[in-house]
């Protein structure tokens, strides 16, 4: 089997597969060509990749060589067309929301595969993408709002006297918030944490953080460690709560998703407009609809004086180790997938395999996809 990887569009410093990757698909038996200049933006020249014993190639070879296209972006749909029966592809298309590129993968006979979907259980944390890139884009938002408020974040007693630390809210404590949680306690900020899922109380309470509760969340156990939607009643408490805590903070941190939904509105304009000036909002959930009603997407802007940050894409500011934690997470998923031969071969007994391979000979294999299918 031939494996292709892509060069990601301009917007995009990292790379699927580091040189070092490679060196493992090789001795699994499978012969690999990255596009040219794929792995430059992550300081990984085509010589690096070239010496490990993959082939240099243009776009169009890939599509015309491989039998496994790898890329972390999805590709246009011109692209897709272009792909043959039997040929594989493996990004991240998120195919809940996106039925019509199912069926196209349906009717063409492609095998994909969509990283998004990989199960939340202990055995698929190596391969689990969203919570490596959570991970980096929970550190990179303290660091960016660290870089746009105009207060220290420790607490510092000088002969020019004393500054207090700076008050951080976090609101969700899922894999990005906890990191964020770890990284601002880091940098000596006070830190205080929302979330519906009390699970997560002790291991905020851990980090050193402050866990604020609101009575009488819907916890479903099993939604598989993620949130589940709340009630009328319970959302208003929420965001009464919220704008007591938020108008006494210097920076709000937002990480809250339900999967497959819209991003829960948390912070509301008349919130933001209570807030001090000169705080900051880091809304990670930008791309979702976002967590703050005055976020857009992948821009920041000053409502009185706040400043709220929607930049969807943290882990492309970090290309180098984002790109190696995703790379391992492949890895660590192409290794399930590819025989001893170097030949792709799906085990649908196993729930990893079954929830992450989207679709395969004319058939849609992942269950939830099946079941929302019109
Ligand atoms: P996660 O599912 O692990 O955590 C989300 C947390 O939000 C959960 O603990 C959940 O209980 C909580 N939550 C849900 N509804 C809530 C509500 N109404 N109030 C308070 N908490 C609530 O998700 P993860 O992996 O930490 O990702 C968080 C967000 O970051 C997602 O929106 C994801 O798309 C985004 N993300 C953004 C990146 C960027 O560069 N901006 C990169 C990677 C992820």
């Amino acid at each position: 089997m031939k494996i292709g990887i892509i060069r990601e569009p301009d917007f995009e410093n990292r790379v699927a597969l580091l040189p070092e990757n490679i060196k493992t698909l090789i001795d699994l038996k499978v012969k690999v060509c990255i596009e040219k200049n794929a792995g430059t933006r992550a300081f990984f020249s085509d010589h690096n990749y070239s010496d490990i014993g993959a082939e240099i190639v243009s776009r169009d070879q890939i599509f015309s060589d491989s039998n496994l296209i790898i890329s972390i972006h999805s590709l246009t749909n011109d692209e897709y067309k272009k792909l043959k029966p039997g040929q594989a592809i493996l990004t991240v298309y998120s195919p809940l929301t996106n039925l019509q590129l199912v069926n196209t993968f349906v009717d063409s006979s492609i095998t994909s595969f969509s990283m998004d979907m990989v199960p939340r259980i202990t055995r698929a944390q190596s391969m689990d993408i969203l919570s490596s890139m959570a991970t980096v884009a929970g550190y990179k938002a303290v660091l960016e709002a660290a870089n746009h408020l105009s207060a220290f974040f420790p607490m510092f007693m000088t002969a020019a006297g004393t500054i207090k630390p700076a008050k951080i809210l976090i609101l969700g404590a899922g894999v990005a918030g906890l990191q964020a949680v770890a990284t601002s306690r880091k940098l000596g900020a006070v830190v205080e944490v929302f979330d519906v899922r009390s699970a997560v109380k002790e291991e905020v309470k851990s980090l050193g953080a402050k866990f604020i509760e609101v009575e009488g969340a819907r916890d479903d156990s099993s939604a598989g460690g993620y949130a589940v939607e709340q009630t009328e009643e319970f959302k208003q408490k929420q965001q009464q709560l919220i704008q007591d805590h938020a108008k006494k903070s210097n920076v709000v941190i937002t990480t809250a998703q339900i999967p497959g939904k819209k991003a829960p509105l948390l912070i509301t304009k008349d919130t933001v407009e209570n807030m001090l000036p000169g705080s900051v909002i880091i809304d990670l959930a930008a791309s979702t609809g976002g967590n703050c009603e005055l976020t857009k997407n992948n821009e920041l802007l000053i409502h009185n004086g706040v400043k709220i940050i929607g930049n969807s894409n943290y882990p492309s500011t970090i290309p180098t180790d984002a790109s190696k934690m995703y790379g391992n997470n492949l890895i660590n998923f192409l290794k399930l997938v590819i025989d001893t031969n170097g030949i792709l071969k799906l085990d649908f007994e196993d729930e990893i395999v079954r929830g992450t391979c989207i679709t395969h000979n004319k058939t849609i294999i992942n269950e939830r996809v099946k079941s929302i299918k019109i």
